[in-house]
């Protein structure tokens, strides 16, 4: 296994003097220092982008929506699917006539997809207006390469293949006053044979319990009721650490946090799934009932090719175990659709399972192939109208499910935490049970923040609407 660079506080503290170094200079600039940062991707990409968004901050910047105003422009990229990739080729591309009006704003391009070979080649051959290009090993010494550029000329590349980093200590801008995203892992180490991530963002690695906690710990202090606990694999934390500790005994330990919060985390892997886990969720009282447990596909075949390590039977059997301690609990699945050789009659299984478990919400996709993955070398003859056929029925049916379950909430009362504005104008408020359905109601934004008794009115296939009570 890789080793795991531990970035020391010394190092971390240097770049904290980049800030500084920077803020002397944009203190100086005619024009507001303003940065513009983009985010595709997971929730993991949306917590790297606070780090750089905290990092900006420290460097004196402010924040636009608008690239023309921006001196940075900063795009935090994806590489799970081809067609994030595109999306982000596309509009990195227009960036060139922003470039052309503005020379001096630096555009500069991190995440997963940078850190792939072909992308990085693609952006330094083709994409010369880029100025700097940095993979997620990297972004601790963001700082570092943005003072280099604002006083050298000149492009930067980090995509360098080095062991995954941990680094403590790096500012956070967060986005959110009620929800927080808390990193507790980096990495992954299952290489599922069509996922990218093992080789962009490294070996799995842990932080340390007590950084965790204390995170938490300010978080609460500071107001917010929503804490999600991300990870690629959070089931497996702590296994690399020198004093080894689980997920479950983490879990517990976030628990017993004073105050009213909820806990979620993501993602879990079935084949790390314990009954240990099942129990500490029922146990703890602050972890929202909810599981997203991803099962991609559900013939046996397909799944150990996949290299997923689990069957559909033992799949079926941690539903089950779950269910029977937290009989209420939401649960929510990926699945991948036209994986190479999957035929219809396979795929076929994978509605089998929807109508079995009847999860609340899926996460759909079309399999799409990433270059140095051992399923972009297989043979995929299955042409692509049959597999948008097949997946059209999986949602389908899962429309049909979602709809039916969300039915089954209206006439209830559910304590929810009032999460947000809605952005349907007939309702004011976003909340959200604790199983992380969406309602829509009516009422004041002095709510926002707060748990309240939501009675639920209606529903659709997406969403719950109700009324405070
Ligand atoms: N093609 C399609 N979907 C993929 N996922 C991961 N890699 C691919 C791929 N190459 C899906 C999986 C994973 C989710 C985050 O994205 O379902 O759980
Ligand atoms: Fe990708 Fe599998 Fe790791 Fe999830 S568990 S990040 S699907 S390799």
């Amino acid at each position: 296994m890789e080793r795991t660079t531990v970035i020391s506080p010394a190092d971390v503290e240097q770049q904290l003097e980049h800030c500084r170094a920077v803020a002397r200079l944009t203190a100086q600039w005619a024009q507001k220092p303003l940065a513009f940062v983009d985010t595709y991707g997971c929730q993991q990409n949306e917590a790297d982008s606070e780090r750089i968004r905290g990092y900006l901050a420290r460097m004196g910047f402010g924040f636009t929506d608008s690239e023309e105003e921006a001196r940075i422009i900063v795009i935090n990229t994806c590489a799970i699917r081809e067609h994030a990739e595109q999306r982000v080729f596309g509009n990195v591309g227009a960036l060139v006539h922003v470039k052309r009006r503005h020379p001096d704003t630096l555009i500069c391009l991190c995440g997963c997809m940078v850190q792939q070979p072909h992308a990085a080649q693609r952006l330094r051959e083709s994409y010369r207006h880029v100025d700097l290009v940095f993979g997620p090993h990297a972004l601790w010494k963001f700082p570092e390469m943005i003072r280099t550029l604002l006083t050298q000329r000149g492009r930067l590349f980090s995509v360098q293949d080095e062991a995954g980093s941990i680094a403590e200590g790096i500012p956070v801008a967060r986005q959110d006053r009620i929800k927080a995203w808390v990193s507790i892992m980096y990495g992954c180490n299952n290489f599922c044979a069509y996922c990218v991530v093992p080789y962009v963002r490294g070996r799995e690695r842990s932080r340390k319990p007590e950084d965790i906690l204390a995170e938490v710990e300010r978080l609460v202090g500071e107001g917010y009721k929503d804490i999600t606990l991300l990870g690629q694999n959070v089931n497996s934390y702590g296994k690399d650490l020198e004093k080894p500790v689980d997920f479950a005994a983490l879990l517990e330990a976030v628990n017993a946090i004073p105050g009213d919060f909820l806990i979620r985390f993501m993602t879990s892997h079935p084949k790390d799934a314990t009954q240990r886990l099942f129990e500490t969720m029922a146990r703890c009282g602050k972890v929202a009932p909810v599981l997203h447990l991803p099962f991609q596909a559900g013939n046996d075949r397909v799944l150990q090719v996949m290299n997923r390590r689990h069957t559909r039977a033992e799949y079926l059997e941690k539903i089950q175990a779950v269910r029977a301690l937290i009989p209420d609990i939401v649960l929510t699945s990926d699945i991948i659709v036209g994986f190479p050789g999957e035929t219809t009659e396979e795929f076929e299984d994978t509605l089998k399972v929807l109508e079995e478990v009847r999860f609340d919400a899926l996460f759909t996709f079309i399999y799409s192939p990433r270059a140095g993955t051992p399923a972009a070398q297989m043979d995929d003859p299955m042409p692509r109208e049959e597999k948008l056929a097949n997946f059209n029925r999986l949602t389908a049916l899962q429309d049909r499910i979602s709809e039916e379950k969300h039915a089954a909430y209206v006439g209830r009362t559910v304590r929810c935490l009032i999460d947000g504005r809605s952005d349907d104008e007939r309702y004011d408020l976003t909340a959200r049970t604790p199983g992380n359905r969406l309602v829509r109601i009516n009422g004041d934004p002095s709510a926002l923040g707060q748990f309240r008794d939501v009675s639920i009115t209606g529903a659709n296939k997406w969403s719950l609407f109700g009324e405070l009570v």
